[in-house]
This record gives structure tokens, C-alpha cells and sequence, in this order.
């Protein structure tokens, strides 16, 4: 087998990204399936990717009759129901981060791949294959930071006055489990460290009053002790003005790492009567445009090469139980202490 036959699911902000990926970048994958139930979003499958069926139902998707692998780029309230569906029909699974939005979604999925142990189950962290992130992991585990003891990390959003992120609340788990979720899967990954111990978390509407429906803030902090000592600081935000930014600080015993400090979109630097400045990137996708291509071909590598995926399922469900923690202390004003 060279390639794979893969079907996309979710069509939506990041979905029609990782479907033209697939069909036009990603050497081994073929995409055969496309999957939506908005009208206007099959519409766009039929006209940009012309080797797709297109479905309306995800479990008829299932049943075509070439597919290998799905592509899950649906809402998160949804992940861990269509994870396993794909599993129990045979299919390889690339999904969407966060795996679930309840610990025992999370576990099912695992106990669920577990039967399938031949069939490669991943969650898409993109930030592991950025390679700035790469480069600072190789630097980290060579030594040259010393011990490292302390990550600060953020993920910011322009603002969107549209009400987007008002109305994604409603499924994404909240800013925590949403933007977050990153940050804890980088602390976990660049400080070696597996399980937290204690997380503090607050947070604040800053512009989006509406996300108070969905106990959702706007800003929010976040403090996070792991079980080995290290320590771990997030912000994230959805009311930038000057675009995305998402950067990360590492503090070793001998140095320190910074990575994606200035989020600036290009190298040109304009001088005018408002100083020296350059442009930022717009959002997520504009800075991470390799590493999502990077991600799509690890999965397809990993598929091929009937190898394991660079991200395990375990990976997804620490980040989620952090994640969780970071969302209960936020919602009641208490530290939570994890088992
Ligand atoms: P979106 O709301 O723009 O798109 C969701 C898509 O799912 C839409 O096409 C919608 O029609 C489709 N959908 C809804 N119900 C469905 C169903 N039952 N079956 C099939 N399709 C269904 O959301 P967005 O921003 O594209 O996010 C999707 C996922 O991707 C989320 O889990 C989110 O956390 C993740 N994401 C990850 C990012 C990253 O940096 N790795 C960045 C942005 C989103």
C-alpha cells in the first residue's frame, strides 16, 4: 500500500484546510470522502475536492467502500462518539485536539483502540511538529537549558467581533480546554513532566459578554504544579488587536528558550510616523501552516508504515485531565488537587 484512502470530516474553519492539505500536499493520501452536514460546505467539497463522495451522515461515510482512514475535524463534543465509531468500522483516526471533554470519554476511546491495536489512533497537537517547537524539544533534551523547571505559555487569539468564539463555546469545552489544551500538551512534552499534581485558574470577559451563557471567559490564567516539581504558567486570550500569538518560554538550570516571542507575519519592518513595526500573523493557521502539513503526513507516514503515531491517545487524555482541572478551578475559585 502507497496510499491512503482518507475521508474528511467537518468542514468547517480548520476543517477545509486539512482537507486541501491532504488533497494537495500530503504525498500517500487520497481523499476519497467528504463529510458535512451544512449544504454550503459539501457544496465547497464537490467543487475543490472533485475525488470525494459526499455525506451529509458520518456513519454512511463509514460504509464507503474504499476508506482507510477518517479525518476528524469536528466539533469536540463530538470526538470521542465518531473516534470510536471509525475504530469499530475498521478505520484509521487523525481527530482534532482535545480527544474528549470528560475523562471517561477519554478512557473509552483508549480502551477502544486498545482492541484495535493495528489501526493508528492520533490527536492532532500541532505544535509538536512546528518546527521552531521541534528544534527547542532536540535543544531541551540535549542539555542545553540544563534541567529545564519552569514553562510560560500563551495562546492568543485576535479578536473576532463576529461572535465566532461566543458561538463555538457552546461545544469547545471553554477557553481552557480549547486554547489551553496546547500549552499543557507543550509543558507535558518540552518538561519531560507526566502528571500534575495542583492547578489554580481564574479568568475574565474582557469584550464577549455572551460566553458568560457558556461559563466561558474571554482570558483566562492558569497555574500548574506538576507531580516532579516543575511548574507551569497559560494564558490565553481571545481579544488580542494585533493578530496571533502564540509563544512559549522554557526555563532550564543553565538557560532559557523562547520560542515564537515575536509573532511577526513576515520579515518586512515598515518605518512611518507611527514608529518601526511589522505586521503580525492573522491567526492559529497562518503560524502553524507547516506544522499542520507536517501533522497530516506524519499521520499518513505512520499509517503506511504500520508504525506507532509521534502523539498517543495517552498523550491526549493528561492533556485533557489537565485541561479538565485548569476548567474546574477556573469555574469554582479553587485549587484542585489531581489523584
Ligand atoms: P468549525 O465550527 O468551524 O467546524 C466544525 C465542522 O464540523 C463544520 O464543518 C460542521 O459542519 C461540522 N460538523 C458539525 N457536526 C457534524 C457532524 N455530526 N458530522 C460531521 N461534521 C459535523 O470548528 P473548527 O474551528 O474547524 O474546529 C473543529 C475542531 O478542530 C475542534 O475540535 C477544534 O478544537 C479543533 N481545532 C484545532 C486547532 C488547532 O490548532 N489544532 C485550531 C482550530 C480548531
Amino acid at each position: 500500500m502507497n496510499t491512503i484512502n482518507i475521508g474528511i470530516v467537518g468542514l468547517g474553519r480548520l476543517g477545509k484546510r486539512h482537507a486541501l492539505n491532504l488533497a494537495q500536499r500530503v504525498p500517500g493520501a487520497r481523499i476519497v470522502a467528504a463529510c458535512s452536514p451544512v449544504a454550503d460546505e459539501l457544496g465547497w467539497a464537490s467543487q475543490v475536492l472533485p475525488t470525494a463522495s459526499t455525506y451529509t451522515d458520518y456513519a454512511q461515510l463509514l460504509r464507503h467502500p474504499d476508506l482507510d482512514a477518517v479525518f476528524l475535524v469536528t466539533p469536540t463534543s463530538l470526538h470521542a462518539e465518531q473516534i470510536i465509531a471509525a475504530l469499530q468500522a475498521g478505520k484509521h483516526v487523525f481527530c482534532e485536539k482535545p480527544l474528549a471533554l470528560n475523562m471517561a470519554d477519554c478512557l473509552r476511546v483508549e480502551q477502544v483502540a486498545a482492541a484495535f491495536p493495528h489501526q493508528v489512533a492520533t490527536i492532532g497537537f500541532v505544535r509538536r511538529f512546528d518546527p521552531s517547537y521541534r528544534d527547542a524539544f532536540d535543544k531541551i533534551r540535549a542539555g542545553q537549558i540544563g534541567t529545564p523547571y519552569l514553562l510560560r505559555s500563551q495562546t492568543c487569539d485576535q479578536n473576532d467581533p463576529s461572535g465566532f468564539f461566543v458561538r463555538f463555546a457552546e461545544t469547545s469545552g471553554g477557553i481552557f480546554m480549547d486554547c489551553s489544551v496546547h500549552d499543557i500538551d507543550l509543558a507535558r512534552w518540552l518538561l519531560g513532566a507526566n502528571r500534575a499534581k495542583r492547578v489554580w485558574a481564574t479568568g475574565t470577559i474582557a469584550i464577549h459578554h455572551g460566553l458568560q451563557a457558556h461559563h466561558d471567559v474571554d482570558n483566562g490564567i492558569a497555574m500548574c504544579e506538576f507531580g516532579s516539581g516543575q511548574l507551569a504558567t497559560f494564558f490565553a486570550s481571545r481579544t488580542q488587536a494585533h493578530g496571533h500569538e502564540t509563544a512559549t518560554e522554557v526555563f532550564g538550570t543553565t538557560g532559557r528558550l523562547a520560542i515564537g516571542s515575536n509573532p511577526r507575519k513576515n520579515r518586512v519592518e515598515i518605518s512611518d510616523q507611527h514608529g518601526v513595526r511589522s505586521e503580525c500573523v492573522g491567526d492559529f493557521f497562518e503560524r502553524f501552516s507547516d506544522a499542520f502539513l507536517l501533522e497530516a503526513q506524519d499521520f499518513v507516514n505512520a499509517v503506511l508504515q504500520r508504525r506507532a503515531p509521534v502523539l498517543t491517545l495517552a498523550d491526549a487524555t493528561e492533556a485533557t485531565r489537565i485541561g479538565l482541572a485548569i476548567t474546574e478551578a477556573f469555574r469554582t475559585k479553587q485549587m484542585v488537587t489531581l489523584d
